[in-house]
């Protein structure tokens, strides 16, 4: 009996030295020191050998099926570390190579210039409005009237306006100078807001103009605003937005609802000012219409002009966003074409 267990050991031994890797080390371990094994029926019918050879063959069993599982722990550590090592290096990455193409969505052009235009009026004290306080499908009233537009003015025509009948006259608004109007009927002064959005004008649509475009309108009215304070903010917004570089001009204009009026032209930024096709010539791009709010306006709101007084501005987004990143055809914005987004 003594003898049979030695033997096993000898053949568990031979087999642990040939095992090549863990998976036939398993199988040695299966072998000899499971359940099933020949080691384990030793033990199992030690009852039925004689009660004086228990001891010797019980403890003989132990120490052979202990030193084997001593053995193969051994190896078995062996294995796993150059097994993981191997496995290390087969599984390298190289982080110097390309990712895959993950396409991310980006922000349009026209939103993230209408983002930046208005974080640089937060920046100046004013105070972004809520959309519903100037609707994109307007009351004539709201568009026009209550700008002091003259029933006769030919922004009115049908030509620039979109006009639908309801009741009342339903514009699409053609600028976003009607949420001065809601915006004073609103609150009271002082008011100190911005308010960007979609208008739209019947026109044939060119490289220069589109049917829809975006307009950022500006209102501030309070004791004592004067001309100064409109030079002095846009002056600033356009030192922001543009950086000092840019030349600018002030050049005197006219609307119904402001009195004075001015328009600031941008030096075109195609020709450096020498002239061509994107600025007709001129060397120069109107980019804002201002001035100061017209007394029948105020006086329309039931806002005393004796009192108060302000400064209105609309800004053409597109054209900033043109100016800015030198881009020569407005239908660009509005194409969705890959190409061109993804450059921003
Ligand atoms: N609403 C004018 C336009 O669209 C711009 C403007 C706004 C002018 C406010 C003066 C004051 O042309």
């Amino acid at each position: 009996m003594e003898e049979k267990i030695l033997k096993i050991k000898e053949n568990a031994l031979v087999d642990i030295e040939k095992a090549q890797n863990s998976k036939e080390l398993e199988e040695v371990k299966n072998k000899y020191l499971s359940r099933q094994s020949e080691l384990n029926n030793f033990k199992k019918s030690l009852k039925d050998i004689e009660p004086s050879l228990r001891p010797k063959i019980g403890s003989l069993t132990n120490e052979v099926s202990k030193y084997l599982e001593e053995k193969i722990n051994e190896k078995y550590n062996e294995f796993y570390k150059s097994e993981l090592n191997a496995k290390l290096n087969s599984e390298k990455i190289d982080v110097t190579l390309d990712s895959a193409y993950i396409p991310f969505g980006k922000v349009h052009p026209l939103s993230a210039t209408i983002n930046e235009i208005v974080e640089i009026f937060e920046h100046l004290g004013f105070s972004l409005i809520e959309n519903k306080l100037s609707p994109e499908v307007e009351l004539e009233k709201y568009n026009f009237d209550l700008l002091n537009v003259p029933k006769e003015h030919p922004a009115r025509d049908v030509q620039d306006t979109y006009y639908s009948y309801a009741g009342e006259n339903v514009v699409l608004r053609s600028h976003t100078s009607n949420a001065q109007i809601r915006q004073m009927q609103n609150s009271h002064p002082p008011i100190k807001i911005v308010s960007p959005g979609r208008v739209y004008r019947n026109e044939s649509v060119s490289a220069r103009k589109n049917n829809l475009f975006h307009q950022v309108e500006g209102l501030y009215v309070d004791k004592g605003v004067t001309f100064a304070h409109l030079k002095g903010v846009l002056n600033e917004f356009i030192r922001l937005y543009f950086g000092s570089a840019r030349p600018t001009r002030f050049r005197n204009s006219f609307f119904p609802f402001t009195e004075p009026s001015a328009e600031i032209d941008v030096q075109c930024i195609v020709c450096q000012g020498k002239g061509c096709s994107t600025c007709s010539g001129s060397g120069w791009l109107e980019i804002l219409g201002s001035g100061m709010v017209d007394p029948n306006v105020l006086k329309g709101v039931g806002i005393d002009p004796e009192i108060y007084s302000g400064f209105a501005f609309g800004m053409g987004v597109e054209r900033l966003a043109m100016l800015k990143y030198a881009i020569d055809d407005i239908r660009l914005f509005f194409n969705n074409d890959e190409r061109f987004l993804k450059q921003f």
